[in-house]
């Protein structure tokens, strides 16, 4: 990875800081895409050569311009492109000719246009790979590097340097970003818009990113991911060093085609999208503000020791409401220690508040709002401190922020955060908050989930790297799993049979009830008699998913005269309901003793693979919907064990009300067989074990009813 993140850097160095550029469709025309683009570029103060391509014109906003590529007198790093669609591909061909080696197309109508865009973009991607270039777009609005200088793109403006690197697959969201951002002083690295994503796409500049030195956060806005394998390598590996923030639009039903409309995004189901971001280390904001209000947490202040917040505030009203805020969003309120109370109560009116959240009360002016926050700064106990404000009259809130401002400097290892409530009255406080470092929000909340982004991001970074052992069983039996595999196959079978399913479990080292296919009554009978009374039969037909409904089950048999009974009633029952359903064979199985019923069960994303399902089982799955999930790809073993911690089933399993604890391990361990078999068997669309029964720590689990489907694909192969 080290040896791709270096070659990443190298390789997207030319189109960040190219040594010339060619803007191809510059216009003179002002209000023409081509003719603010030039302008851009040189408005940007660009160090390098510029030139203007235009068939017609000799000069354009005092550079001379050049009638086709092949004209100019050097070699061209970066060429954009703004000429119509159906001149594209020509010029793209003489950039391939001229040794040109990144492009950034700007021209729309590709596969955001449907089905005839669709295939001019392949035709598009296949001429850039044939010369070896490598391209941005199509369909964007450009990119700009700050520190380069370089303004690459049609937006209106240019944004102040910092330390923000920013992706938008959204050419509109970036215009108004850029716009906000110059209001409120906020400053870029880097700024991309992404476009379609032909090419390049966020896990090229998400490494990129990471090892610029200037970008501090790096911030997505994302309708889909190209790539979901290499984006969680990517973002797991950038994250341990760069904050990750990702704004995933299409989030809601409504949401999601829209996102597919507006730029041919297939959007994945979001709950894939949530359980990557959470294993890979992404923040996931909720909203733009969100997304901003955690760049510039990220980018002002120090990660924070642990979860503890302390409050001081000049009013109760906010106070409760961040208080409130803290909890909600997995935080801490600090418990103030005695001598910091001391202090406090020493120091300020016998009416404020010493504990937390520390309220200086109403007539707080800056003196008192400093040494409030001396002592809470100083206290061993508080990880993190949100300083609220609101105006009273008499008290000059940009004084209070200017002794916030050189008090925060004596602690360079605590995050400070403010929010000082009011519109026009707080304004100038406000910027001068910014200006020193301390992010100002308008409303606690927004400041709190501010600090808990820190929080959280510090707790991925300090992952346990013990925990973090891959998923492996060496025990597995890989071709008698294959080989139940392919019999459904050659049968042109998507649904297994369960005596296909029970091959694939053992093989794979998960227990299943004993039980053995009757083709006849004596067969039964004599199968019975192995596994020892009660027993159950079952039908196994692949035309037949729920067999409980028409008779096709038959439980707790206690002899063989019940078994040769339960054997022609459901061959009857089947006959008579299902005519044309073909009966494999009738199953017999143990009845096993009552354990806690849970399941495990696997669906498939597009984008991410296996979804590992977990949860309370039996017939109430749907109704408490008590499940987790995980990505299999790449699972480690603390987020097996997380996965069922976090579920309400754990506390059955730890011994409920007394009962005695279940064999957690053994849970755990079927987990992880499971995602080993769909990892292993990617024809596997989905899969589910219900009930699986967990017994008493060490007697295991037992998994009751299987049911395996693979993908319509296989049914060709
Ligand atoms: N080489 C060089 N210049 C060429 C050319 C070629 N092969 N073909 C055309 N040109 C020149 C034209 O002569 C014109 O210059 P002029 O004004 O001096 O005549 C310039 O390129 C632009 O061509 P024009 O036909 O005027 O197109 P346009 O400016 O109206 O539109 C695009 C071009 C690319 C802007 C337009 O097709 C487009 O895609 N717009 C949408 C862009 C967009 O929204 N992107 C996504 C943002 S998120």
């Amino acid at each position: 990875m080290a040896q791709s993140n270096a070659s990443a850097r190298s390789e997207l160095q030319g189109l960040f800081a190219p040594r010339a550029v060619a803007v191809i469709g510059a216009s003179r025309q002002e209000g023409k895409i081509g003719h603010s683009i030039l302008k851009n570029m040189l408005g940007s103060g660009y160090r390098g050569t510029i030139y203007p391509i235009n068939p017609r014109e000799e000069a354009i906003l005092g550079l001379r311009a050049y009638p086709s590529l092949s004209k100019v007198p050097e070699p061209v790093d970066l060429a954009v492109i703004a000429v119509p669609a159906a001149a594209v591909a020509g010029v793209v061909e003489e950039c391939g000719l001229v040794g040109v080696r990144y492009l950034v197309v700007i021209t729309a109508g590709y596969k955001e246009v449907g089905h005839e865009g669709l295939v001019r973009e392949k035709e598009l991607l296949a001429a850039v790979r044939r010369h070896g270039m490598r391209m941005l777009g199509p369909n964007c609005l450009g990119l700009m590097d700050t520190h380069t200088p370089i303004n690459a793109s049609f937006a209106a403006g240019f944004p102040l340097k910092g330390e923000i690197a920013f992706l938008s697959q959204s050419g509109a969201v970036c215009a108004a970003i850029l716009d906000w951002s110059l209001q409120v002083g906020l400053g870029f690295s880097k700024f991309v818009s992404l476009g379609n994503k032909a090419d390049l796409t966020e896990v090229d500049f998400i490494r990129n990113a990471a090892l610029d030195a200037y970008s501090k956060v790096i911030l997505c806005y994302i309708e889909d991911v190209v790539d979901g394998e290499a984006f969680l390598e990517t973002v797991r590996e950038v994250g341990t060093k760069t904050p990750v923030v990702i704004l995933k639009a299409g989030s809601s039903q409504a949401g999601a085609r829209a996102a597919s409309s507006h730029t041919g995004a297939l959007a994945g189901s979001d709950l894939a999208y949530e359980v990557a971001f959470d294993q890979a280390g992404v923040l996931r904001a909720r909203t733009m503000e969100e997304l901003f209000d955690l760049a510039m947490a990220f980018t002002t202040q120090p990660l924070p020791a642990g979860d503890r917040v302390g409050i001081v505030t000049n009013s109760g009203g906010p106070g409760i409401i961040a208080t409130d805020a803290v909890e909600a969003r997995g935080l801490r309120m600090a418990e103030l220690g005695r001598e910091t109370v001391e202090a406090l109560r020493k120091g300020l009116p016998p009416t404020a508040s010493f504990y937390n959240p520390v309220d200086v009360i109403g007539d707080a002016d800056d003196k008192r709002y400093d040494f409030a926050l001396s002592h809470v700064l100083a206290d061993p106990g508080v990880d993190s401190v949100l300083c609220l404000l609101t105006r009273p009259a008499g008290i000059d809130p940009v004084l209070v922020a200017r002794a916030i401002v050189a008090r925060r400097r004596e602690y360079p290892d605590k995050p400070v955060v403010a929010a000082f409530l009011g519109g026009e009255n707080v304004a100038e406080a406000a910027r001068e908050l910014a200006a020193g470092g301390v992010p100002c929000f308008s409303f606690p909340e927004r400041a709190v989930t501010a600090l808990s982004g820190l929080a959280r991001y510090r707790r991925f970074r300090e992952r346990d790297d013990t925990a973090t052992r891959p998923v492996a069983f060496p025990d597995v039996d890989r071709e008698t799993a294959a080989e139940a595999i392919a019999s459904a196959r050659r049968d042109r079978r998507v649904v297994l049979l369960s005596d296909e399913c029970a091959a694939l479990m053992r093989a794979y080292g998960v227990p299943v009830v004993p039980s053995g296919l009757a083709r006849g009554p004596e067969e039964a009978v004599a199968l019975a008699d192995g596994l020892g009374y009660p027993v159950a039969l079952k039908v196994v037909s692949p035309q037949i998913l729920h067999k409980t409904d028409f008779g096709g089950v038959r439980l707790g048999l206690e002899s063989r005269k019940d078994v040769m009974r339960a054997f022609f009633e459901i061959v009857e029952n089947t006959q008579r309901y299902l005519p044309h359903a073909a009966i494999h064979g009738i199953e017999v199985q143990k009845m096993m003793a009552p354990g806690i019923e849970l399941i495990v069960g696997v669906s498939r994303d597009i984008h991410f693979g296996p979804l590992l399902m977990f949860g309370l089982g039996g017939i109430y799955v749907n109704l408490f919907r008590d499940v987790s999930f995980r990505l299999a790809r790449g699972i480690v073993w603390s987020e097996l064990e997380a996965m069922v911690a976090q579920t309400r089933a754990y506390a059955l399993l730890k011994g409920y009300r007394g009962r005695r604890p279940a064999d957690v391990d053994a849970v755990i361990d079927t987990l992880g067989r499971v995602a080993t078999l769909v990892n292993d068997f990617p024809e596997i669309a989905e899969l589910d074990v219900n009930p699986l029964f967990a017994y008493e720590r060490g007697e295991g689990v037992c998994a009751l009813d299987v049911k395996i489907t693979l993908s319509e694909n296989a049914r060709q192969k």
